[in-house]
């Protein structure tokens, strides 16, 4: 595949699964603008790999360091073609970022708003995609009701790992809703679950748990290269340009059995609207293109 030409942006690119997401499209002849927490960070993991790539130093948990990225970005004047929301962090004990619980401000709300000061630019590419890298956390591990909005401010209602889960279904959610308001333009939102990869997520963890985590990934996970696939998949392949709103797996989509809120509609509505509450001060107003005066103007006068 000849990805010559097109602009990607890869959130999280120093380890793991954004490293190599940014290595195959980098490869194929993307040029990357790759993002680390730390600009040396960025530099080391772009320095890395064949292809151009330009670092830029993104901390999540910072709305101004997301508006200097997306500012970054932006002063390159080019269409946004691909933007993979990759970055996560999962965290074992309560810390708040902005007074809210920091897996879901790091994963979800600081993606919300890269995607939020960003998305003018997707619009003008010939087809922009969005990916929004989840996890199957989202339907196997969440509190009851989905997402427990009334205790993210509050370390007492914290429950260990539905709080990762939580952020991954509001991954997958914003993913959903932003595929819904996309309706009818050129770009495509799509969620996904990587699979079981045994990378840097689980540092903050214990040395025995890591060992065990690093055991179950090699008898029944991935590799980081089958890991990036999906995301690869979903960013570049021809045949998903009209394809949006969808949550895949090993590069296919996929609809879950039994309960969960992976196409809730009206959970996912209320995540936009507390989600811009939350970032309201940072957050900028789309007009989306009207593309029937567009049209209008393009159609030869009559008589
Ligand atoms: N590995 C799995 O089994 C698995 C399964 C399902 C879903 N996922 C998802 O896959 C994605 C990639 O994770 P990975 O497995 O590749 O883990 P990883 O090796 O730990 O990579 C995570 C990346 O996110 C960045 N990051 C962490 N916190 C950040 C913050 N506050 N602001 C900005 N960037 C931040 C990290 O930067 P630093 O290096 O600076 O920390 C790193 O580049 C995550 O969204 C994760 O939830 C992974």
């Amino acid at each position: 595949m000849d990805l010559s030409g097109r602009l990607a942006v890869v959130t999280g690119c120093t380890s793991g699964i954004g490293l190599e997401t940014m290595r195959v499209l980098a490869l194929r002849g993307a040029y990357v603008v790759g993002t680390g927490r730390t600009l040396e960070k960025a530099q080391a993991a772009c320095r890395g790999i064949r292809g151009v790539t330009t670092p830029v130093a993104l901390e999540l948990g910072e709305p101004e360091s997301v508006l200097a990225c997306a500012e970054a970005i932006r002063s390159l004047d080019t269409p946004i073609d691909i933007l993979v929301c990759n970055a996560g962090m999962r965290a074992w004990d309560y810390r708040a970022v902005n007074g809210i619980e920091a897996q879901f401000a790091v994963n979800h709300l600081g993606h919300f708003l890269l995607v939020n000061r960003l998305l003018d630019r997707l619009f003008v590419a010939w087809q922009g995609r969005i990916v929004v890298v989840s996890s199957r956390t989202a339907y196997r591990d969440v509190p009851p009701g989905g997402i427990d909005f009334g205790g993210l401010d509050d370390p007492a209602a914290f429950a260990g790992g539905h709080a990762y889960g939580q952020s991954k279904l509001a991954n997958a959610l914003f993913s959903l809703e932003l595929a819904r308001r996309l309706k009818g333009t050129r770009i495509t939102s799509n969620a996904l679950h990587p699979g079981v990869i045994d990378t840097e997520i689980d540092r903050g963890v214990a040395a025995p748990l890591q060992a065990a985590f690093g055991l179950y990934t090699a008898l029944f996970g991935k590799n980081v290269q089958q890991g990036a696939a999906t995301s690869c998949h979903v960013a570049t392949s021809p045949e998903l340009g009209a394809v949006s709103g969808e949550f895949f797996e090993d590069c296919n989509p996929v609809r879950i059995r039994g309960d969960n809120y992976l196409r809730d509609t009206s959970l996912a509505e209320r995540l936009w609207e507390f989600s811009v509450e939350q970032l309201r001060p940072w957050l900028v107003e789309h007009r989306r293109p009207d593309w029937d005066e567009i049209g209008r103007r393009l159609r030869p006068a009559r008589g």
